[in-house]
């Protein structure tokens, strides 16, 4: 009861919270401002709108070159160049330079397995691991440029898999574990990869997710794919196709325990990695070595303030953009201690994640509002069974917070202690944007303000700026980690996110600012969903459903759910002649899963015998959610079929 009344008291007083001021003393970010005799935030920020300056100045901090860059940027719009002119490879600063020193022998991850088996890997255990790896793949044929498919759950060797990819110029192109055969196919045939990695299998919820029979699966046809590597995590019999398969131990049992790393440009690409925009098909966002490596680094530095001491979780999965930036790449530029947990958050009792904490001694816990709101509903008993003293700073990413979720975790998980970071960022940016620093105070909900070095603002449809009313989330000014293009498709990167407004980058969010400048931010503009955080197309799910042979259309929307953020609601038009049953609609659920992976599950399926759409045949997808959440359709008599609004009506 407690909670509800400091919320109601934080919505009405708009309570700001102001950082301890032991947090600012001691923070990295004011730190580097004594050093650079800069006093208060605002004049960080402005001296950061140079940004050839800022970032130049700031990658000394974080990176070393094999030789200097010549120029801190060439922007080309939409092309930006960062670092020209250096030599560089991310693995010389995630591994290399650390075995040269006294990190050698700290612990890089801990790892915690489902079923309670634990490994730790210092530095230079994973600098042979990934070394060794890195022969193997070149035995393979592997070359700088060629693309390596990897489908592994959350175990060291996905991490490991990544940098011997990097470390000899290969591009990785990691698939979410939780992604379904026919999805992992249809990525690693659109990036072409010679060879994959996978394991056997992975614990969740106590189960064995049969990994390999999936990557088999995917297989079948995926004809650019000469290699599959398959580290034994669960041990059970797999299926083995010998022109194909390595064992991963086999094949990297005699390796050296060095691997020369490649000297790229810093501009070379580091992965491909595969989110969802507003067709039914995945985009292959490109990330670059030396850019994103400075970006990552910097921000995890100033951000959640990272130092040796810390232990450091983020408890993403290492398969989207949150794990590549922030468990593998800028915490081991760091030189952080990380926990990499296998499994299920609530497995095998929902204070799971709380004993990991008290067990490690983590200092830094990031995770999305969907956990959060997750194990609000478990209840705070569950995490007052654990010491979580240890920690000093929280975060969250991916969705919205609402103020209540914000104000459980401030005060249940942080002991009214941590501040929040709230991190706004995406799959194309790297990085995060908006967030704040140990420095500003913060306000449930809001992501405060876009970082030192990036220019972020809000557009009304006419491309002026605008605060209160709200419009396009828009950034101003390239940015070191930012995207370098959609792989295959420079038009379509030019078009999506670079053609509504002149010169500046469409987030594809809508969000406001606050009479002081403080950004919330309000969910997609386009028709993306946030499920779980997880980002998903309303159109794959759409193209997964009409896949099924007994479908003629369906259309998809989001529905605000009280822990999910968003749950998939799918309307379902049958082919003439079948008959809808409750068999039926089990069938076309399981058909998604089938086709794309369990996380987009639809919530709710209904048959109806048409759908609305525009005179031209256009579905509209908007007045369909506005039907489904009983919000006013605006006028519909222009559509081809107002009828069939009726039928949306109806099905609830
Ligand atoms: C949303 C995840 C509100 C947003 C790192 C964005 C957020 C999309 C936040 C990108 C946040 C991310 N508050 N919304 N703190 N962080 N989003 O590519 O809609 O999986 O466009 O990257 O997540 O999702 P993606």
């Amino acid at each position: 009861m407690e909670d509800e009344v400091s919320v109601d008291v934080l919505l009405k007083e708009n309570r700001v919270f102001a950082p301890p001021k032991e947090l600012i003393k001691n923070s990295n970010v004011k730190n580097w401002m004594n050093k650079h005799n800069i006093k208060t935030y605002d004049e960080l920020l402005l001296k950061a709108k140079d940004i050839e300056w800022f970032w130049g100045e700031v990658s000394k901090d974080v990176v070393e070159w094999f030789k200097p860059y010549d120029k801190v940027l060439d922007w080309n719009l939409p092309w930006a160049k960062w670092f020209i002119g250096a030599k560089y490879n991310i693995v010389h600063d995630a591994l290399d330079k650390h075995v040269e020193n006294w990190r050698k022998n700290k612990i890089a991850y801990i790892f915690v397995g489902e079923p309670g088996d634990t490994r730790k890997l210092s530095f230079r255990d994973l600098y042979v691991e990934v070394n060794k790896l890195a022969n193997a793949l070149k035995g393979l044929g592997v070359r700088k440029g060629d693309k390596v498919g990897i489908y592994l759950p959350m175990i060291p060797e996905l991490p490991i898999s990544m940098l011997a990819c990097a470390k000899i110029g290969a591009i990785h192109s990691v698939v979410f574990s939780g992604f379904s055969s026919k999805a992992f196919r249809e990525r690693v045939n659109d990036a072409e990869a010679k060879v994959v990695i996978t394991c056997d299998g992975f614990y969740r919820r106590g189960k064995i997710i049969h990994l390999k029979k999936q990557m088999d699966e995917a297989l079948e046809w995926a004809p650019s794919v000469k290699s599959l590597i398959i580290y034994r995590r669960t041990g059970h019999e797999v299926q083995w196709n010998e022109a194909r398969d390595h064992w991963w131990h086999e094949i990297t049992a005699y390796q050296p325990n060095h691997c020369k790393t490649e000297v790229l440009d810093a501009n070379d690409p580091l992965y491909l990695l595969y989110t969802s925009g507003t067709t039914g098909k995945p985009k292959g966002i490109i990330h670059a070595h030396g850019g994103y490596a400075v970006g990552t680094a910097l921000t995890l530095k100033w951000v959640f303030d990272i130092k040796a001491s810390d232990i450091w979780w983020c408890a993403a999965d290492i398969g989207w953009v949150t794990g590549h930036s922030y468990i593998v790449y800028a915490p081991l530029i760091l030189g952080a201690t990380s926990i990499i947990y296998e499994g299920s958050p609530d497995y095998p009792k929902p204070d799971r994640w709380w004993s990991i904490i008290e067990k490690y001694g983590v200092t830094v816990f990031y995770t999305s509002p969907t956990a959060i709101r997750m194990h609000m509903r478990y209840g705070e008993g569950w995490a007052k069974r654990h010491d979580l003293n240890s920690i000093r700073l929280l975060g969250t990413v991916g969705e919205p917070i609402n103020p209540e979720a914000w104000m459980w975790y401030y005060n249940n998980i942080g002991s009214e202690r941590c501040q929040i970071m709230d991190t706004w960022w995406q799959t194309e940016t790297g990085t995060f944007v908006i967030a704040p620093l140990p420095l500003i105070s913060l306000k449930p909900g809001s992501v405060t303000k876009p970082l030192p070095g990036f220019e972020a603002d809000v557009y009304n449809t006419k491309g002026e700026k605008v605060s209160q009313e709200g419009g396009d989330l828009i950034i101003s000014k390239p940015w070191p980690a930012m995207l370098r293009g959609l792989y295959k498709n420079p038009k379509k990167y030019m078009n999506y996110y670079w053609n509504k407004y002149p010169n500046v980058y469409l987030a594809g969010d809508i969000a406001r600012k606050d009479k002081d400048g403080y950004f919330w931010i309000q969910g997609r503009a386009d028709d993306v969903l946030k499920v779980s955080g997880h980002r998903i197309g309303n159109s794959e799910v759409e193209s997964a459903l009409v896949s099924h042979k007994l479908v003629v259309e369906a259309v998809v929307i989001g529905k605000p759910h009280e822990v999910k953020g968003e749950s998939i609601v799918a309307y379902v038009v049958l082919k003439e002649d079948v008959e809808a049953s409750d068999n039926l609609r089990i069938e076309l659920i399981e058909h998604v899963v089938k086709e794309i992976g369990k996380i987009v599950r639809p919530e709710e399926l209904w048959f109806v015998k048409d759908v609305p759409k525009t005179r031209s045949g256009k579905i509209m997808r908007r007045v369909i959610r506005a039907v489904a959440l009983n919000k006013s359709t605006g006028d519909i008599s222009t559509l081809r079929n107002p009828e069939a609004v009726e039928e949306i009506r109806k099905a609830k």
